[in-house]
């Protein structure tokens, strides 16, 4: 991409995604020389005080664009499947939130932190990782580095703004719904956008069920996982868990190391990496939670500890904000790295 002092950039989408991506290039101080922002519908929109005016998606929209962030629904009549080529033969970098181009393999996809190598073999479009996945790798590549990973088996508690708006909005109106009938019954008749009641509630399904009975989350967290940290041989297991909580996801995480390190060892060295914030005296009760993570850039670990039973089995406690290291920020990053170039 040619240098310049500054650039014009279009944001796809103002769902939970789209606006933390406005914020970001804000408070990161982007240089930013136009600002488009599209959505499937115009309107104006209010953001930290600025006002905001939303276009209706057009292919021609993204002529003189340099880098589009793309946080539209995923899918077959998504943003991205519709809009995210036609953009590129615009001369625009695609930046996309989505699964649509994640396994695509002349799609780089990149968390900074680990493979941000990978960005400049991009063909004009870079994915980000999903949410669950990004938090986790950014964890696990400094120890993989030092001490090899043999096997992961996670389970993720994740937050409501991980399924967008529209299941923030389910998850407000079932808590009022349900307070205000002063908690006689805990059931509720709101409609849903997601599989489940949200409120007082936690399910183990996100996304829908695929092969060996594992969510198609699940096995994002594998696929991206071998595809960012070039390793297919990590055996990856997961188990996609949604709790009532507004935004921040928090994973339990067991891993095997190839060489034996100690507890106390993988403290310092995350506690050295970029990105990542240690956070772990447990016995005074302090230790990432996902209330304390919103809004924060950084991914937090804390509860490390060695498996009593496993030669080389670690535990991890990994927090992020959802929203912005899981989406936003991560695409803000990757298009910090294109300029930089
Ligand atoms: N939420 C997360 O934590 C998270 C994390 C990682 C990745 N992602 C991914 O990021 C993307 C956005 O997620 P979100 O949670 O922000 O969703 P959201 O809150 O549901 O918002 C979706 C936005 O996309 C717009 N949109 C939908 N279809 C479009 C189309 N065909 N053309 C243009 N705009 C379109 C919508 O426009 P209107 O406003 O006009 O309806 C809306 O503004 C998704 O691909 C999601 O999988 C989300």
């Amino acid at each position: 991409m040619e240098k310049k002092s500054k650039y014009n950039l279009a944001v796809v989408g103002v769902g939970v995604v789209g606006i933390e991506m406005i914020r970001c290039l804000k408070r990161r101080n982007f240089p930013i020389d136009t600002l488009k922002i599209f959505a499937r519908s115009s309107r104006d929109i209010e953001v930290d005080g600025q006002e905001y005016q939303v276009k209706t998606i057009s292919e021609d929209g993204f002529k003189g664009i340099d880098i589009a962030l793309f946080a539209g629904t995923e899918g077959e009549k998504g943003a991205a499947a519709t809009f995210a080529k036609a953009a590129v033969k615009h001369g625009v970098i695609v930046i996309d939130n989505g699964a649509d181009f994640r396994m695509d393999s002349n799609v780089p996809l990149v968390v900074p932190e680990v493979n941000a190598k990978d960005i400049k073999k991009h063909k004009g479009i870079i994915a980000n990782p999903n949410c669950s996945t990004i938090q986790m790798v950014v964890a696990l590549w400094p120890i993989y580095k030092k001490a090899g990973i043999k096997r992961v088996i996670v389970t993720t508690l994740q937050a409501s703004s991980g399924a967008g708006k529209s299941a923030v909005e389910q998850l407000n109106r079932e808590i009022s719904e349900i307070s205000s009938a002063n908690y006689k019954s805990l059931q509720t008749n709101v409609e849903k956008s997601m599989p489940q009641q949200l409120a007082y509630n936690v399910f183990p399904q996100i996304g829908g069920f695929a092969e060996a009975d594992f969510t198609s989350e699940e096995w994002k967290m594998v696929k991206e996982t071998h595809k960012i940290m070039g390793d297919k041989k990590i055996k990856v297991s997961a188990t996609t868990v949604r709790v009532p909580v507004r935004t921040g996801h928090s994973e339990s995480v067991y891993i095997e190391t190839k060489k034996p390190i100690a507890p106390e060892a993988v403290k310092t060295l995350l506690s050295k990496s970029a990105g990542i914030i240690v956070i772990d005296e447990p016995k005074k009760g302090l230790y990432p939670m996902p209330k304390d993570v919103e809004g924060k850039y950084e991914v937090f670990v804390g509860r490390i500890r060695k498996d009593p039973f496993v030669k080389n089995g670690i535990w991890l406690w990994v927090v992020a904000d959802n929203l912005l290291k899981g989406a936003a920020l991560n695409a803000v990053q990757i298009a910090e790295y294109l300029i930089a170039k």
